[in-house]
């Protein structure tokens, strides 16, 4: 095999799109995907790779240090490509110190027994990458505002020069100040400033990008898309946080995927980048166009499940609005999101609506009692 990478929570959500991108895409290389299966991880959403010669899956905690360090070495991985998180702000405001456990020491576990390991090696870091998956939450929120006294969201040009939509003047880049608010994004930033530190001290050679929110296939019912589609199909209340006027920045998954495929080839050593979809929507709009499209597809009367609409007590800390600047990625490395998000929903709801095994699967059991805890006094 030309390349051994451990792919860390490739059984979740965006993990799973990025194993199956590399194992099709890249079969001289062997892609191990390391997860501990937490409830967030799930084998099914790689039923279509599992016999692939080119895939391993080891059931393994990202903090046991140990045993990532003896894989690596039974394996000679030279790339690891870290997914593995917790990611649900709301348990992370539930929960913190599972978020600081797997977060911020596994992060650390993995480095340093990536650096034991590739130190060890006569060649020490030539041909290595450590690349980490982060998010744009890091930067904390940004404000809505009305330049000019127009109205968001308003048509602007972003400095990749392209149009777009946008709900404020200002955006995330690569160069703002960290300034996370949650648990979760705390705990994430933590460990983005472990992996600087791992280049920056021991000369790794590391990556990070930073994105914005991921939706499409397989992602955890948790999340506003997947649970919201699943309620609208058994008509069960839509639970909005706050008035629903925040505002977040969405990007189809499997483009994320390429962007990590592209980073991680050929990104520059230490870089951050940015990646998103000038994308911004609404809460309650992007809760409207669901409604519109799951009724459609089910055939019901357009609009009948508006009703469902159920405005709740704010998430706590709730951000109010993420927006990326992601024209570096698309300026250095060519990249830009390939599909429309109109065109990106329509799949994503087809695919939920066609998939209700898996979705029962997922929504059986401990979830079921963990969801109407969750609500409970909302
Ligand atoms: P997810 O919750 O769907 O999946 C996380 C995976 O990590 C699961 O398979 C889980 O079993 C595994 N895992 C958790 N703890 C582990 C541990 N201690 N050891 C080994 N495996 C463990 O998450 P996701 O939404 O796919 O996010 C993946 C990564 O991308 C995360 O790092 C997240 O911070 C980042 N991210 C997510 C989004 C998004 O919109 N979902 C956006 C930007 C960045
Ligand atoms: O920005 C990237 C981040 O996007 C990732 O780092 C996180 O891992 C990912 O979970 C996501 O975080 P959000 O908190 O933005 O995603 P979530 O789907 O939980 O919520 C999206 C918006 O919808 C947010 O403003 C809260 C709101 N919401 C969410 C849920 C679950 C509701 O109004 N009701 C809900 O029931």
């Amino acid at each position: 095999m030309k390349r051994a990478i451990i792919i860390t929570g490739g059984a979740g959500f965006i993990g799973s799109h990025v194993v199956r991108l590399f194992v099709n895409k890249y079969p001289e290389y062997k892609i191990i995907n390391l997860d501990k299966l937490t409830y967030a991880g799930n084998l099914a959403n790689l039923k279509d790779v599992e016999g692939k010669p080119n895939y391993k899956f080891v059931k393994m905690d990202i903090c046991d240090f140990e045993g990532v360090y003896k894989l690596m070495q039974d394996e000679h991985v030279d790339g690891i490509i870290h997914l593995a998180a917790e990611s649900h702000v709301d348990r992370s405001i539930k929960d913190p110190f599972t978020f600081a456990q797997t977060n911020v020491m596994g992060t650390l576990s993995l480095l340093q027994a990536a650096k034991l390991y590739w130190e060890s090696l006569p060649e020490k870091w030539e041909g290595k990458r450590f690349y980490h998956i982060s998010t744009d939450e890091v930067y904390g929120a940004l404000e809505l505002t009305h330049p000019q006294g127009i109205e968001p969201p308003f048509s602007t040009k972003a400095s990749s020069g392209k149009h777009h939509l946008a709900y404020g003047d200002k955006f995330f880049t690569e160069d703002l100040k960290y300034l996370p608010h949650s648990p979760y994004s705390a705990a994430k930033a933590a460990s983005d400033h472990f992996v600087r530190a791992y280049h920056d001290t021991y000369g790794m050679p590391t990556v990070v990008t930073n994105c914005s929110n991921n939706y499409g296939p397989y992602q955890f019912p948790e999340k506003l898309i997947p649970l919201f589609i699943n309620n609208i199909r058994h008509k069960k209340p839509l639970p909005v946080y706050g008035k629903g006027e925040n505002v977040r920045d969405w990007l189809y998954v499997e483009d994320h995927a390429r962007a990590i495929d592209l980073i991680f080839h050929e990104g520059k050593i230490a870089e951050t980048y940015n990646i998103g979809g000038f994308n911004e929507w609404k809460n309650i709009d992007l809760i409207k166009v669901l409604i519109n499209t799951v009724d459609r597809l089910l055939g019901r009367a357009e609009g009948e499940d508006l009703n469902l609409i159920t405005y709740v007590t704010d998430r706590a800390g709730h951000d109010m609005r993420y927006a990326i600047d992601s024209s570096k990625l698309q300026k250095e490395l060519g990249w830009e999101p390939s599909l429309q998000f109109e065109e990106g929903i329509e799949k994503t709801v087809r695919w939920y609506l066609e998939n209700q095994d898996w979705m029962d699967n997922v929504t059986s059991g401990d979830y079921q009692k963990y969801y109407e805890e969750m609500y409970k006094g909302r």
